[in-house]
């Protein structure tokens, strides 16, 4: 599969099969989210892989009851070890570091076989407290990661005129 495949097939997928990760196709997708760039090569992520069934419904409650979460065999919570570190720009570095790890880890995934959904609603603090995740840490994203179990349509993007210009903002 091209990168180009990938990216075109990838959907947030909300229905998983009853069906396991093969721990080598796990580790693929860590990799991928592992050797991703961030700002000064900070490497902020750290992900815990939970898989049990209570901590999985746990963590779909505390995503405002979002419950397909809970049915992917693998919920990645994708955490940030962080100072806060701005960027001369005025940007923090931590959020979009670990966006581009998730998403290295989303396009792998599909190249799996496997579907992922970002999931962003969710209690920050109910997410910490059930995974003893420490004060300082922050969770930018839940990511449940299975076999889908169902193929949506794409859906509707910006066209190209929308979200470009040329040499000044003329939006
Ligand atoms: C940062 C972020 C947070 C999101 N949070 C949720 C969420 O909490 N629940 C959900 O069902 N989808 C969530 N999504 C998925 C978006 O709804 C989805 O990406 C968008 O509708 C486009 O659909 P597609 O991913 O299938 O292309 C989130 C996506 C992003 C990028």
């Amino acid at each position: 599969m091209t990168v180009e495949e990938a990216i075109l097939s990838r959907r947030s997928i909300r229905r998983f099969q009853n069906r396991d990760i093969e721990p080598d196709k796990l580790h693929a997708v860590l990799e991928a989210g592992r050797i991703a760039p961030s700002a000064s090569n900070r490497q902020e992520w750290r992900y815990i892989a939970v898989k049990d069934s209570t901590r999985r419904r746990q963590l779909a409650e505390a995503a405002r009851q979002q419950f397909f979460v809970a049915e992917a065999p693998v919920v990645l919570v994708c955490c940030a070890d962080t100072n806060e570190h701005i960027m001369t720009c005025g940007q923090k570095c931590y959020p979009i570091d670990l966006a581009i790890s998730i998403d290295h880890m989303t396009l792998r995934a599909v190249e799996l076989g496997l579907g992922t959904c970002w999931i962003g609603a969710f209690d920050e603090n109910k997410v910490k407290n059930l995974l003893s995740i420490p004060a300082a840490i922050r969770v930018v994203n839940l990511l449940p990661i299975g076999y889908p179990a169902e193929t949506p349509s794409p859906r509707s993007r910006l066209g190209m005129a929308q979200m470009t210009c040329e040499e000044i903002w003329r939006f």
